[in-house]
C-alpha cells in the first residue's frame, strides 16, 4: 500500500539544520496495525505527517499503491488525502464553530457528496460511535472522549483505507483512552489500516507491528 524509500526531512534554521527524519525506509501493507514509538523529538509526528502527505519530505520517495506521489501538486495531494486517509490527533482538531454533525459532514463536502447523503452518513457514523445524543453539540460542549469520538467519525467519513492517529489517547483519561483504542482495533478488524503514534507501551504492544524511532532514524522493529 505505502512504500517510503530513504525519506529525509530536514529543517534549515539559519545556520543550523535539524534532521527530523534520516533515511527512513518503510513499507506498510493493507490491513496492518502499526504503532510508532520513540522519545520526544525522535520524528514520530513528522513521519506520520509525511505518511499522511500533510507534509513533504526533503529527500527520498513515497509510493502509494505503486505510484510515485513524492512531488505532486498540493491540489492533487489534498485529493488523495481526502479520498484515502483519515486523521485523528491528540488535540482532536475539531472545528470549534461547527457541531458534531457538521464536523463529520465536512470531509464529505470536499468529496462532492450531496447534502442529504452527508447528513445521513454523519448521523450514522455518530450513532455507530455512541454519540447519537450529541449531534448538534459544539466541541466545547463535549468531553474530551466525546470530541475524540467525533474526530474518529470524521476520519471515517470518506471511508478511508488508512487511519493515521498521533497520540489519539494522549489527552484522555485512561478509561476513555481505552474506548478510543478499542474503536481503532475494531476498525482494523474491519480491514482499515491503522498507523498510530503512542507513548504508551501497553498500547503499542497491542498493535500487530511496532516501529521504533530514535533521532529520526528507524531504530528497530518488532513484528
Ligand atoms: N517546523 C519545524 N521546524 C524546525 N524543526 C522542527 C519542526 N517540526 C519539527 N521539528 C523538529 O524535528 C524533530 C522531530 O519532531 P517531531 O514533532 O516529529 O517529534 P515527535 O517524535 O513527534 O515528538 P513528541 O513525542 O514530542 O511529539 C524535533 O527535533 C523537532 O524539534
Ligand atoms: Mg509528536
Amino acid at each position: 500500500m505505502i512504500t517510503l524509500e530513504s525519506i529525509d526531512k530536514k529543517y534549515n534554521l539559519g545556520q543550523m539544520t535539524v534532521t527530523a527524519l534520516d533515511e527512513v525506509s518503510l513499507t506498510i501493507g493493507e490491513g496492518e496495525y502499526v504503532a510508532i514509538m520513540g522519545p520526544s523529538g525522535s520524528g514520530k509526528s513528522t513521519l506520520l505527517n509525511i505518511i499522511g502527505i500533510l507534509d513533504n519530505p526533503t529527500g527520498g520517495r513515497y509510493l502509494l499503491e505503486g505510484h510515485n506521489i513524492t512531488n505532486l501538486p498540493d491540489k492533487e495531494r489534498a485529493r488523495i488525502r481526502n479520498k484515502h486517509f483519515g486523521f485523528v490527533f491528540q488535540s482532536f482538531n475539531l472545528f470549534p464553530e461547527l457541531s458534531a454533525m457538521e464536523n463529520v459532514m465536512l470531509p464529505m463536502s470536499y468529496a462532492g457528496v450531496s447534502f442529504s447523503q452527508r447528513k445521513a452518513r454523519a448521523a450514522e457514523l455518530l450513532d455507530w460511535i455512541g454519540l447519537s445524543h450529541r449531534l448538534h453539540h459544539l466541541p466545547t460542549m463535549m468531553s474530551g472522549g466525546e470530541q475524540q469520538r467525533v474526530a474518529i467519525a470524521r476520519a471515517l467519513a470518506n471511508e478511508p483505507d488508512l487511519i493515521l492517529a498521533d497520540e489519539p489517547t494522549g489527552n484522555l483519561p485512561t478509561e476513555k483512552g481505552e474506548e478510543i483504542l478499542q474503536t481503532l482495533e475494531d476498525l482494523n478488524k474491519q480491514g482499515v489500516t491503522i498507523v498510530m503514534v503512542t507513548h504508551n507501551d501497553a498500547q503499542a504492544r497491542r498493535a500487530k507491528r511496532l516501529i521504533q524511532l530514535q533521532d529520526g532514524k528507524l531504530h528497530g522493529e518488532v513484528a
